[in-house]
């Protein structure tokens, strides 16, 4: 049974607000003013070109609106993230990862038969071809988890031709199913190989989150014996990653799909982009900067160093393009960090201790109110991952796994936009004018 999009909820289009004229060089030109449902109204600058011979330059894209859509809200001042409008508090307390990918792919909650049906649909599509272990062995054994994501990914572009053909809803369907099924597999054989060890199936029996764990751990030796807090905490973790509307990563998977480009590549595109320390390298990033500090004594030194203009040292896990508040997740992490230790027995975890004495210290710091940094996700999950046994090369990867849910619903989601065009921005051009060439063979 293939799902479709039909069911999808409707919305009214964005709503006229009114205009803003701009004046330049005796040319004036009006721009319409349009509001969506929630957050900043847009000027729409399509005509500017057209009536003025004007672009906008807007370096990182931070003012510029790349699309509409109907999936992420973020209002940034507030610290509020709705997917689909349910707030993520009481998504990732009371819902499932799987329950959270229907509705970010599909616009509703599904009822039960339909989660059912999309369970199964993963659990069917979770196994790799067999070829595709072949992959593996052309990486090095320590090949970083995110260059065997970004390769093996977009080596699926060479099976499983049902979904290959983007003009049409159902292919595309069938190419997000097996994306949301295969990255647990795919990621988890990244750290077996990475081990030395036997790649381990996935199994119908166990829960998303339970396959994934049982898939790192498992062992022909030694059974994994699945522990409900750790899968429960994963579960929550996947949830509180699955989507953020326009960041980085999103934005080139969108921006890779606008050319027709397969959807495996496209994910692999977006797997590259995740992997930056600016973005989901960051969880990695974390803990290597709470290694490097060491000790809270250490700490007014690292701040120091953090602050100097001169270094390009940051505070790993602080800071947001959007938010200038608290980021909702991480306040679920550090609650689920907290659950972790304790089911542990970990009363005293030096290195959640030295995260917290940070974190404290640089809310009090001129330097970080000034500028509204505040902890992001990132800022606890390393500390969680890291008490369960996953080893810190593999947090990205398990953000990659996480993400795959909204990239694919963004990608999705672009093929129904009647505005839908390739990404093509312009630029200011500030190099050298038209010169004569005068080249070696003229010496
Ligand atoms: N440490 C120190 N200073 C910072 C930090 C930080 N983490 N983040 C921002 N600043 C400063 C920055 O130097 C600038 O100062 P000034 O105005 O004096 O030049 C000011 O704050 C504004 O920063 P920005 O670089 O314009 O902010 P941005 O929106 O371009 O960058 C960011 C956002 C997330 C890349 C940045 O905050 C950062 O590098 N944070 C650390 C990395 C991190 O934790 N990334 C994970 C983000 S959340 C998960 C995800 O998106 O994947």
């Amino acid at each position: 049974m293939t799902q479709s999009t039909t069911n999808t909820p409707s919305f009214p289009p964005p709503q006229d607000e009114g205009s803003v004229t701009i004046s330049y060089k005796g040319t004036t030109a009006t721009l319409p003013v349009l509001s969506g449902t929630n957050g900043s109204s847009v000027i729409d600058i399509r005509n500017l070109q057209k009536d003025m011979g004007l672009f906008t330059f807007d370096p990182g894209l931070g003012t510029t609106a790349s699309c509409e859509s109907k999936i992420t809200f973020i209002d940034g001042d507030k610290g509020v993230l709705l997917y689909r409008g349910y707030p993520i508090t009481q998504l990732a307390e009371q819902s499932t990862f799987p329950e959270v990918a229907y509705l970010l792919l599909y616009g509703n909650l599904p009822t039960r038969h339909e989660y059912n049906e999309f369970v199964t649909r993963l659990e069917e599509k979770s196994l790799l071809h067999e070829q595709i272990r072949n992959f593996f062995n052309g990486f090095r054994r320590d090949a970083h988890p995110m260059a065997i994501l970004c390769g093996t990914v977009a080596g699926l572009s060479g099976f499983y031709p049902e979904g290959t053909d983007t003009s049409n809803e159902t292919s595309r369907d069938i190419s997000a199913i097996h994306l949301i099924a295969k990255l647990p597999t795919l990621a988890a054989w990244a750290y077996k190989y990475s081990r030395g060890e036997p790649f381990v199936y996935p199994r119908a029996d166990y829960s998303y989150s339970e396959n994934f764990l049982n898939m790192l751990f498992a062992r022909p030796d030694t059974p994994y014996k699945i522990n409900p807090i750790y899968s429960r905490a994963l579960d929550r973790i996947l949830i509180l990653h699955a989507d953020h509307e326009q960041n980085a990563s999103t934005s080139t998977v969108r921006l890779t799909g606008s050319t027709g480009a397969h959807p495996f590549a496209c994910i692999a595109a977006g797997i590259a982009s995740l992997w930056g320390p600016a973005h989901g390298g960051a969880n990695e990033a974390v803990l290597k900067m709470l290694h490097s500090i060491g000790r809270k004594e250490n700490i007014p030194d690292f701040i120091a160093k953090v602050k100097d203009k001169n270094s390009d040292v940051r505070l790993m896990g602080f800071g947001h393009r959007v938010y200038k508040n608290f980021d909702p997740r991480a306040k679920i992490m550090k609650k689920t960090c907290d659950e972790v230790l304790q089911e542990l027995g970990i009363e005293n975890d030096p290195l959640l201790e030295l995260a917290v004495e940070l974190e404290k210290y640089a809310l009090e710091d001129e330097y970080f109110v000034q500028r509204k940094l505040y902890p992001n996700v990132d800022f606890y999950s390393g500390i969680i991952f890291k008490a369960m046994g996953i080893p810190e090369s593999m947090f990205t990867a398990l953000f990659a796994v996480a993400r795959t849910v909204g990239w694919v619903s963004q990608w999705k989601e672009a093929f129904n936009d009647p505005l839908r065009r390739i990404y093509r921005p312009r630029q200011l051009y500030t190099g050298p004018e038209e010169r004569d060439l005068k080249s070696s063979k003229q010496w």
